[in-house]
């Protein structure tokens, strides 16, 4: 039996877990550096910055969701999903759809206009799945990501 239920701060753990297991499954692994205290203060804490739902499948974590609130000048209010992941052995019998049908269902009840993500260019299964859902590849625009010395430089900049 399935349930999608809102992760809450006993889940930091194994919301750690599943967040390496998908870093591992993208081939990423070297770049996870969250730690569990940090997922702790910054999704349970006085002010959000993220919320995630866990998928369990016959009361075993089969998969996650992540997501938070971001803003387009152009349409408003919108959801950025950060991650979605089912664990390999549960895949194929419909708890992906349902955990991102749950990400949708919030987006529309938090008055958001669109729904957003990234995906790597050669995760075929789930680009496909993305087509399915109808979703629109912004192939004209690309990803930028600052960090650590180059954000440091940008911010020391004089004005
Ligand atoms: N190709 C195309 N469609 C497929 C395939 C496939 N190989 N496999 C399943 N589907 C379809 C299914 O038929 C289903 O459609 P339907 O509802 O019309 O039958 C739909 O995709 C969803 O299938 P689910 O069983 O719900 O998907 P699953 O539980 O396997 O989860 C997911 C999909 C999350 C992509 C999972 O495969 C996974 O975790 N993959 C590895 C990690 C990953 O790629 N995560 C997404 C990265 S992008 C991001 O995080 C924003």
């Amino acid at each position: 039996m399935l349930l999608i239920r809102c992760a809450t701060i006993a889940d930091a753990p194994l919301l750690r877990t599943l967040i390496r297991e998908l870093a591992e499954f993208e081939r990423e692994l070297h770049l996870c550096v969250i730690e569990e205290a940090d997922l702790v203060r910054d999704g349970f804490g006085p002010n959000p910055k993220f919320r995630a739902l866990i998928a369990d499948w016959n009361r075993e974590a089969a998969g996650y969701a992540l997501f938070f609130p971001y803003y387009s000048t152009w349409v408003g209010a919108g959801l950025y999903l950060e991650d979605v992941f089912v664990r390999p052995h549960f895949r194929g019998q419909g708890i992906g759809m349902a955990l991102l049908a749950a990400v949708a269902r919030i987006a529309l009840q938090k008055n958001s206009r669109t729904m957003r993500w990234e995906v790597l260019n050669w995760n075929d299964r789930a680009i496909s799945l993305y087509k399915a859902l109808g979703a629109e590849f912004r192939d004209r625009w690309r990803s930028a990501l600052l960090t650590d010395d180059a954000l440091r430089r940008l911010a020391e900049r004089a004005s």
